[in-house]
C-alpha cells in the first residue's frame, strides 16, 4: 500500500509567504505600469521581431523564475497592446475597468467556483440571478424575468436567436431549422453589429436568413422598411422569427425606434430582442434612461457589463421576460451534476456548461457605487463627448450622428461634403493621430460616409485629455512635436 505521495510542484503551488510576496509585488507593479501607461502613448510601438524572438525562447523545457516571467508579461502588455486603460483611448467599447470588477476577478480566481450548478455554487448562482433581476427591473421588464451572464454580447445575442427559434417552433429542439414550414428570417438594421452574421451561421439558419433592414438616414433602423420586409417574407413563405433592434449602434450610438419595432414584432408574434450591448448602461442614469424608452417591451435584452458598465472582459448579460424558454432551449440530462434545478441551474438554461463567476464584477460595482454612481459614470462620459463635439464644431468640423449616448461620428466639414467621399481625408487624420500616440480613435462608416468615431470609454478622462485629442485631430502633422 502506498503511504507517501510526492510533493506538489512548488512553482505551481507556492507556499503562502511566496504567494503573498508575489501578490503584493503584482499589486505594486501593476499600479506602476498603469501610471506609466497614462503618461505615455496610447498606442505603443512593439518591436515585433524582437518580441517574437523572445517569445520563441520560451520552449517550456527549463522552468524560469516566477518574478522574471511576471515582469516579462507585464512589459509585453505595456508595449504590445493599444492601451484601453489610457484616458485618451476614445476607441471601441473597451473600457478602463472599474476597481470593484478587478477585485471581483481576484476573488473569483481564488475560489474558482464552478457556476454550472446551484448545487456546487449556491451563493454565486444566486448572486448572479439577483443582479440579472435588478437589471431586468431597471429596464422595466417583469419581476419574474430570467437570464444569465454570458461571456459576450455576441453570446447573449446568439441566445436570443435560439430562444426565438425554440418559441416559434417547439420541434426546432429536435429537428433544427428543417422543423420550420419555410426558410427562417431574422431582422436587424444594416447598422447592427456584424456578429449577427456569425450568429445566424452558428444557429444553423444560415447567413442568408439575416435581413439587414435599411436605416432611416440617421443611423436608426427604418421601421417602415422593417414592416415591409416582414410582410414580403410572409407572402413569400418565409418564417420571421426574430426582430433585433439596437439601442446604441456600434458605429454611431443610435437607438432604433424601439416602440415601433416592438409593435411590428407583436403584430406578427415575432420574438423581439433589443441589443443594448453598449447603450444599456444608460439605464443607470435617471437623466439618460428615457432615451431607451421602449426597451421594456422587449422579449429579451443584451447588455454587456464589459462595455459601458466598465467591468473587466468579457461580461455580457442576457435578460428575458420569458424565463421558461431558456430551459426549453438548453435543458439536458446531467445525472452526474450536483443539482438539477430547471429554473436555476445555469447549465440547464444557457449555452455554456463550465462557467466562471462573472457576475461578481457587476454585483460588487453596483453594490459599492449604486445606480447613482453608475449614473454619474455614464453621464460623465456623455459630458466628455459633448466637450469633444463643441471643440470640433468650433474648428469647423461637423457631427454626423445625433446620439444621446457617449459616441461622436465627426468629420472635417470638407470631408463631410455631399456624396460622402470623405475616405481620402478621414484615413490620414486617423492614422496620423494614432501614429502620434496622443489619442486613439476609430474610423468607421456612418450612413455611407467615412467618419472619425470618438467614444468615451475611460471613466477618468479630463478636459486636458479632450484638448489633446482635439489638437491631435485638427493640427497638421508637421506641427506636432
Ligand atoms: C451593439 C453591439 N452588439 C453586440 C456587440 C458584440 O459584443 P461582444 O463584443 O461582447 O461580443 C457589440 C460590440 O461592440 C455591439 O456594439
Amino acid at each position: 500500500m502506498r503511504n507517501n505521495i510526492p510533493p506538489a510542484p512548488s512553482a505551481l503551488f507556492p507556499d503562502r509567504s511566496t504567494r503573498e510576496r508575489v501578490d503584493d509585488l503584482l499589486t505594486r507593479e501593476l499600479a506602476n505600469a498603469n501610471e506609466r501607461i497614462s503618461a505615455g502613448p496610447v498606442m505603443p510601438r512593439l518591436d515585433v521581431a524582437k518580441f517574437r524572438q523572445e517569445l520563441a525562447t520560451f520552449d517550456f523545457e527549463a522552468p524560469r523564475a516566477a518574478d522574471d516571467v511576471l515582469a516579462w508579461s507585464i512589459a509585453q502588455l505595456e508595449h504590445g497592446t493599444v492601451h484601453m486603460t489610457h484616458p485618451r483611448y476614445f476607441g471601441l467599447f473597451n473600457p478602463a475597468p472599474v476597481a470593484p470588477a478587478q477585485w471581483a476577478d481576484r476573488i473569483a480566481g481564488a475560489f474558482n467556483p464552478q457556476l454550472a450548478s446551484s448545487g456546487s455554487s449556491p451563493a454565486p448562482v444566486e448572486i448572479e440571478a439577483h443582479v440579472i433581476r435588478a437589471i431586468a427591473r431597471r429596464a422595466g421588464l417583469p419581476a419574474d424575468s430570467g437570464g444569465h451572464f454570458t461571456t459576450s454580447g455576441s453570446e447573449a445575442n446568439y441566445t436570443s436567436l435560439i430562444c426565438a427559434l425554440t418559441r416559434a417552433e417547439p420541434r426546432f429542439s429536435s429537428d433544427g431549422a428543417r422543423a420550420f414550414a419555410g426558410p427562417v428570417a431574422l431582422y436587424t438594421s444594416r447598422e447592427c453589429h456584424p456578429a449577427w452574421l456569425k450568429i445566424a451561421h452558428q444557429a444553423g439558419v444560415g447567413r442568408s436568413a439575416l435581413r439587414l433592414v435599411p436605416s432611416d438616414g440617421h443611423g436608426r433602423m427604418s421601421d417602415q422598411a422593417l414592416a415591409e420586409m416582414v410582410e414580403r417574407d410572409l407572402r413569400d413563405g418565409a418564417v420571421p422569427v426574430l426582430i433585433a433592434a439596437t439601442a446604441g449602434t456600434t458605429g454611431g450610438g443610435m437607438i432604433d425606434p424601439l416602440e415601433r419595432c416592438a409593435a411590428i414584432a407583436r403584430s406578427h408574434g415575432i420574438w423581439y430582442h433589443v441589443d443594448a450591448a453598449w447603450g444599456g448602461a444608460a439605464l443607470a442614469s435617471d437623466r439618460l434612461r428615457g432615451a431607451l424608452a421602449g426597451i421594456e417591451l422587449a422579449d429579451s435584452l443584451t447588455i454587456d457589463a464589459h462595455k459601458w458598465f466598465a467591468t473587466t472582459m468579457g461580461c455580457g448579460m442576457f435578460v428575458s421576460r420569458d424565463a421558461a424558454v431558456l430551459n426549453q432551449a438548453f435543458t439536458v440530462g446531467g445525472d452526474f451534476m450536483p443539482s438539477n434545478a430547471s429554473s436555476l441551474d445555469p447549465y440547464l438554461n444557457t449555452v455554456q456548461w463550465s462557467r466562471r463567476f462573472l457576475g461578481l464584477r457587476l454585483f460588487l460595482a453596483l453594490a459599492v457605487a449604486g445606480w447613482r454612481g453608475y449614473g454619474a459614470h455614464v453621464e460623465r462620459a456623455v459630458a466628455v463627448i459633448e466637450a469633444v463635439k463643441e471643440r470640433l464644431l468650433e474648428r469647423g468640423w461637423v457631427a454626423l450622428n445625433d446620439s444621446p449616448l457617449a459616441v461622436l461620428c465627426a468629420a472635417p466639414s470638407a470631408a463631410a461634403g455631399d456624396g460622402g467621399n470623405a475616405a481620402g481625408e478621414i484615413r490620414p487624420i486617423v492614422s496620423n493621430l494614432l501614429a502620434s500616440g496622443r489619442a486613439w480613435v476609430a474610423r468607421t462608416t456612418f450612413e455611407g460616409r467615412e467618419v472619425v468615431r470618438i467614444c468615451a470609454t475611460h471613466g477618468e478622462t479630463t478636459i486636458a485629455d479632450v484638448e489633446e485629442l482635439v489638437a491631435g485631430l485638427t493640427e497638421a502633422p508637421a506641427s506636432r512635436s
